[in-house]
């Protein structure tokens, strides 16, 4: 039976997973819009959103139950940190690399690795979605 506190946590971080996806969408349209710099505050927020995600729920969950065994849950799981992990450091690095400088030059030099970071990011934020509906409903028993 699943304790009703891991429930909590886990549906907290599902919703995190939602906001910074969505917020990752908003900050794509807003350099559509070439309002770049606004672009860059809302991935700030996108990876603030996701370093609590990570230093709350995701490390301490991984460290706990690490997935062992060669099934397609374990590939998954496995799959998600390795994203997930490489999104947040290339994250902080494409945001670090900004300091908030009022000239984007040097910002537009990174957009193709922008493209890399933001697919990364998604396809990350999604599994962890399906892990979150393997774990905790019976939406998808095929895992
Ligand atoms: C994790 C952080 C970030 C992600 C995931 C991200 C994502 C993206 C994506 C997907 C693009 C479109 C790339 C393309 O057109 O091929 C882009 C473009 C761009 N981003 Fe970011 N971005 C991030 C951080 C930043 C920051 C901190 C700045 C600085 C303000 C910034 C400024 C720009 C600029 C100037 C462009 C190119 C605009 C153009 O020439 O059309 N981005 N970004």
């Amino acid at each position: 039976m699943i304790c009703l506190a891991t429930l909590f946590i886990a549906e907290m971080n599902l919703i995190l997973h939602i906001i910074i996806l969505v917020v990752l969408f908003v900050s794509l349209e807003l350099k559509f819009m070439k309002r770049l710099f606004l672009h860059g505050a809302t991935m700030l927020i996108a990876l603030v959103l996701h370093v609590i995600s990570f230093i709350l729920v995701m490390w301490p969950s991984f460290r706990l139950s690490y997935p062992y065994g060669y099934n397609t849950f374990s590939f998954i799981t496995v799959t998600h940190a390795i994203l997930g992990g490489t999104t947040l450091i290339l994250a902080i690095w494409l945001i670090a690399s900004w300091r908030f400088q009022r000239s984007l030059k040097s910002c537009s030099k990174r957009k193709n690795k922008m493209l890399l970071v933001f697919v990364m990011w998604v396809i990350a934020l999604l599994l962890g979605i399906l892990l979150y509906l393997y774990l905790y409903t019976t939406l998808v028993p095929w895992l």
